[in-house]
């Protein structure tokens, strides 16, 4: 009847996820196992490690995503498998897994790009969302201002000239000793203090309106750390980040507003595991209800990575009759 049920695999970074999504809008499963407990170790993601843990860790979660679905391989429409950005051994491992069930199940394969995952997250659970619409896409790994034009055709119209913002998160709370990953830390902790008492820079980018750059706010704040110390002064660590955290929530939420005043969007959606941060949500739900634009965000789960954001997708690249061949490869470093 021309159901689609897409089996997403997700191994770009750091989880080993799988889920089964109908029509690309109705999650049936989404099964994330984590490895930020083996990682927190060395104070951030470790390549080797985490491509290892992926292999150990695949088959068991695509087993669960059939099982939590109750469906099995035979009803699968298509496979889709983040295939880039991202780390390449981790990645690989994804896609080799999607390759071997697709060819031995005779499946259609759908490779996808794990920004476009993120950002059709938004899918999930706004069923009356739909393009065009601008998207701000905050990850540990990327910083973009786009331009979703239609399902899978997309305008960078800003990036960051440095740091991703989730990485600016989690290079503070290491810093401040928070521990990693720092960005859900950063925000719980900011709760308790003032976001004005210590002005950090709003980063200005020369030449662009909507490129970013945090390694000024970054640096500012290791800055302020080490006069503290030197000084003999203690640090009020919620004040600290309460104002990290509102330098750079102003400068997403200044950039995201403008992009969607000078390209007429009515419509702003935001994506990445930043996306999770209560205080980046707040600032963009107060400034679209004022400007009547219309503002959506995935629910935290589906803001970090996750495979039914592939699902979401992976659909709209199969009903446009994207399919990918046995040539498949991970590329760390693929474009939007
Ligand atoms: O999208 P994601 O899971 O992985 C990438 O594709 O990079 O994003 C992970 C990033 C980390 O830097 C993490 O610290 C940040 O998202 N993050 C947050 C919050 N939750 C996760 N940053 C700020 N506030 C949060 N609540
Ligand atoms: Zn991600």
């Amino acid at each position: 009847d021309g159901d689609v049920l897409i089996l997403a695999i997700e191994s770009s970074c750091d989880e080993t996820a799988a889920s089964v999504v109908l029509n690309g809008r109705t999650v049936l499963s989404n099964v994330i196992s984590s490895q930020i407990a083996l990682h927190t170790l060395y104070g951030g993601v470790v390549p080797e490690i985490a491509s290892r843990k992926h292999m150990e860790q695949i088959n068991q979660v695509i087993e669960l995503a059939l099982q939590e679905a109750d469906v099995t391989l035979d009803d699968i429409t298509a496979i889709g498998v983040t295939y880039g950005p991202g780390l390449v051994g981790a990645l690989l491992v994804g896609v080799a897994e999607a390759k071997a069930i697709a060819f031995a199940k005779h499946k259609p394969l759908v490779g996808v790009h794990h920004i476009e995952g993120h950002i059709s997250a938004n899918y999930i659970e706004h069923p009356e969302l739909k393009p065009p619409f601008a998207a701000l896409v905050v990850s540990g790994g990327h910083t973009h201002l786009v331009i979703v034009k239609d399902y899978g055709e997309y305008e960078i119209i800003g990036r960051t000239r440095d740091d991703a913002a989730g990485e600016a998160f989690d290079k503070v709370a290491r810093a401040v000793g928070l521990g990693y990953p720092g960005g859900p830390k950063v925000d719980k902790l900011a709760k308790e203090g003032n976001p004005d008492a210590i002005a950090f820079p709003r980063a200005h980018v020369d030449g662009s309106e909507y490129d970013f750059s945090f390694s000024g706010i970054k640096s500012a704040v290791l800055n302020y750390i080490n006069s503290c110390e030197m000084k003999g002064e203690e640090i009020n660590r919620a004040d600290l980040v309460a104002s990290f955290q509102k330098a750079v929530v102003d400068a997403l939420v200044s950039r995201a507003m403008h992009a969607v005043k000078e390209y007429n969007m009515d419509t702003l959606a935001i994506a990445g595991g930043v996306a999770s941060n209560s205080a980046l949500r707040a600032a963009l739900q107060k400034e679209c209800d004022k400007t009547g634009v219309k503002f959506y965000s995935p629910s935290p789960i589906f803001c970090t990575d996750n495979a039914a954001m592939i699902g979401a997708a992976a659909y709209y690249e199969y009903k446009k009759g994207v399919r990918h061949g046995w040539d498949l490869n991970a590329v760390p470093n693929l474009k939007l």
